[in-house]
């Protein structure tokens, strides 16, 4: 059987959405050099979609890796709306910035284990957004944990702290769980504009040198590569569809077998994770998470089943610089009124330098992200059993029937 393309022409999927949404649609890809990323216009996601429209959506992000549904109203699509939308792709799971687990932050350096309570809106470092530019711009209402806000509306807090913001750590999002999440969307509200950094562009590099945020220890080639990061807000992405196409078969063979021993917390027994997953629509091959550390600090690094430590980090740190090489690279833009959903099974992701302490409407950087997990759902409300969800989905938390409607 013949090998499915990770950089085919996307035309057969332009075609279907021209027979399912309309004319209307107007359809632009690939976004990437390596094939990665479709954008299309011309689709309304206030109005639920059809369970064809839904399986034409999931073929493309199957096949594409990233797909943005660019042109939503931002006056009417609610956050309500954004993960009713969400529900399809998985479920919704509540981010560890707006949970504490066992009475503190969830996300942070050190061990985190325990009861997870959710935190309202009010306790939420989101809530100073409302504080930054007042006036000019607030956070749309929700209370669900589900919702994160990536902004660099920061409030008072950040007045005093330093003008710009590093780029973060190459990662694929909560790859440390036994099931990973498999879809992350963002919902773009603002997207910086000013272009008068010295350099022309909305920041200039980090001045700073040194390993940071990564662990010390890297060859120089790698840590270039990884601090690589553009320059306008783009969030920074890495196919590894097409990196793990682009290796000869033999090595494609043994990385076939390759397990990772991922764990929550340092110490515990952790449990076994394929590096290389199959995309059950489109049938592309992909590196899940090929990162020795991606969380420095927080979360520990992997260990390759069957390698020491030491060995781990070799044989991932030379993965890693296989899959930043610029071929694979793509540095996508946002819009406002985008909807962009990416695969992360098929990608790995960085955080862009951002510029903080802002006082201009044209610096505003304003984004919801959802992320999802398990099966796709081309019906709402889903139809997941309780006991997966208490065993898979933080707190046990379900989008409520006020968003995704009641069962039948
Ligand atoms: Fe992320």
């Amino acid at each position: 059987m013949q090998e499915p393309s990770v950089n085919s022409s996307p035309l057969h999927l332009e075609h279907r959405f021209a027979t399912l949404f309309g004319e209307k649609v107007e359809f632009e890809g690939p976004l990437g050099a390596s094939g990665l990323g479709v954008r299309v216009s011309g689709i309304d996601l206030n109005i639920p979609l059809r369970p064809a429209q839904v399986e034409l959506l999931l073929d493309t992000l199957g096949r594409c890796r990233l797909l943005t549904i660019a042109g939503q109203d931002l006056d009417r699509f609610s956050l309500a709306a954004f993960e009713r939308f969400a529900n399809h792709w998985g479920a919704p799971v509540a981010h560890p910035s707006n949970f504490l687990r066992g009475g503190k932050p969830a996300q942070q350096d050190g061990v985190s284990d325990g009861v997870i309570e959710y935190r309202p809106y009010a306790d939420r470092r989101a809530a100073a957004a409302d504080l930054t530019l007042p006036g000019q711009v607030a956070c749309l209402p929700h209370e669900s944990p589900a919702v994160l806000v990536a902004t660099n509306l920061l409030g008072e807090s950040e007045r005093h702290g330093p003008t710009l913001k590093r780029g973060g750590s190459w990662h694929t999002d909560i790859e440390y769980e036994p099931l990973p999440i498999y879809v992350s969307m963002f919902l773009v509200h603002h997207a910086p504009v000013a272009r008068d950094a010295p350099n022309g562009q909305w920041v200039e590099p980090s001045a700073e040198s040194g390993p940071a945020p990564y662990f010390p220890g890297s060859d120089g080639e790698l840590m270039e590569l990884r601090k690589r990061l553009p320059l306008n807000g783009e969030t920074a992405f890495a196919d590894t569809a097409a990196a793990f196409a682009a290796l000869p078969p033999e090595e494609q063979a043994k990385l076939e077998t390759v397990r990772v021993c991922r764990r929550l917390n340092k110490g515990d027994e952790g449990w076994l994770a394929p590096l290389v997953r199959t995309d059950a629509r489109s049938g592309i091959k992909s590196l899940h998470s090929p990162v020795w550390a991606s969380r420095p600090g927080i979360r520990p690094p992997v260990e390759v089943h069957g390698m020491t430590p030491d060995e781990s980090r070799e044989f991932l740190d030379r993965l890693e610089k296989h899959v930043l090489q610029p071929q694979f690279r793509y540095d996508h833009v946002h819009r406002p009124g985008d909807v962009t959903i990416w695969n992360n099974y098929m990608s790995l992701h960085n955080s862009p330098p951002i510029k903080t302490r802002i006082d201009r409407m044209a610096d505003a950087r304003l984004l919801y992200r959802l992320s999802c997990k398990g099966e796709p759902s081309l019906v709402l409300p889903r139809n997941d059993d309780p006991s997966w969800i208490a065993t898979n989905v933080p707190g046990g938390y379900h989008s409520p029937d006020s968003i995704v409607g009641e069962r039948r």
